[in-house]
């Protein structure tokens, strides 16, 4: 297949796009920068579209790449609906097949926090036969996003909600515990500030995994199509035993609460009880990475060398 990665340095789009290559694809990616295309997608042998993907200018040139693949896979950030939504769109209209041709696979990357329903037992357990909730407020707009690309006729929508992504670069764990731990580890306290809700219980996926979920349905789209995927471990993983793992490969003391500033932050410290089982169902998808927990020491390390290399 040909694959378009959108997004493709990030920290789901560069494990994704390398699985494709692994698995024997032609992948192209986006990237905003000529010298992250030279340093992180060409020596993998993804082969670069260098744009600002949210531009005109950007979506003309994607999208005539975009248009020839078999696969598009959207793995930009989004904090609301507007550029997702024309992204699709814009992929939609470039599309130029004859008569008859394959449909292409369209694969929007939401999350899991719109499953999330707190707290409490049974009755906030939930996985993908089960409808949104309104718990969290800062992402009751995906649903505007993954419907119409759910609903199209002219792609196999597929919609991934992945859970709170670790490994590599760290994801959100990097700026809400790696980075204060880290400061705060040369400070004489050593005490980190972070959101903290003891209660709370995240469900964690690592990208390679995430990405092994991107190659399967993407490879069975003609029984994915228009499917959800929960991308999640089998277990949750208690937020404050996250905590003092940080804490102790950070060479702090402890950590404390500096309360949740806003919608995401709340999010971020929410309660989503899932066990996925949509992915194994339908393409045997079953993640084989170590907890966040567990491997702590390896992904401390890794986030660690990562940031170095930014430098
Ligand atoms: C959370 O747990 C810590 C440590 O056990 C405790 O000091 C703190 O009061 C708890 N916070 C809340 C809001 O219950």
């Amino acid at each position: 297949m040909k694959v378009f990665i959108l997004g493709a340095t990030g920290f789901l789009g560069l494990p994704a796009a390398e699985a494709f290559v692994r698995a024997g694809h032609i992948v192209y990616g986006s990237t905003r920068s000529e010298s992250s295309a030279a340093r992180k997608l060409a020596p993998v042998e993804i082969i670069p579209v260098v744009c600002d993907p949210h531009t005109d200018e950007g979506r003309a040139k994607w999208g005539k790449v975009a248009a020839k693949c078999d696969v598009v896979i959207d793995c930009l950030t989004a904090t609301g609906p507007n550029d997702a939504v024309t992204t699709f769109k814009s992929f939609v209209s470039h599309l130029d097949r004859p008569r008859g041709s394959p449909k292409p696979t369209y694969i929007y990357t939401s999350g899991l926090w719109i499953n999330a329903r707190g707290m409490g037992g049974l009755d906030e357990w939930t996985d993908e036969r089960q409808p949104t909730s309104t718990y969290n407020e800062a992402v009751q707009w995906r649903p505007l996003v993954e419907g119409p690309i759910l609903e199209s006729d002219k792609v196999y929508g597929i919609v991934i909600r992945a859970g709170v992504v670790y490994g590599k670069d760290g994801s959100l764990f990097g700026p809400y515990i790696f980075e204060p731990a880290l400061a705060a580890s040369k400070t004489s306290d050593k005490i980190f500030e972070t959101v903290v809700e003891n209660d709370s219980r995240v469900a964690t996926i690592h990208t390679d995994d995430c990405a092994d979920l991107y190659l399967r349905v993407a490879e069975r789209a003609q029984i994915c199509g228009g499917q959800i995927f929960l991308a999640s471990n089998p277990a949750t993983e208690r937020l404050t035993d996250i905590l003092d793992a940080a804490v102790r490969v950070s060479g702090c003391k402890g950590y404390k609460d500096k309360g949740a500033s806003n919608a995401w932050d709340k999010a971020w410290v929410s309660t989503a009880l899932i066990k996925p089982s949509l992915g194994y169902a339908l393409t045997g998808w079953v993640p084989r990475k170590m907890s966040l927990v567990d491997g702590m020491d390896i992904y401390w390390a890794a986030w660690f060398a990562n940031k170095e290399l930014q430098k």
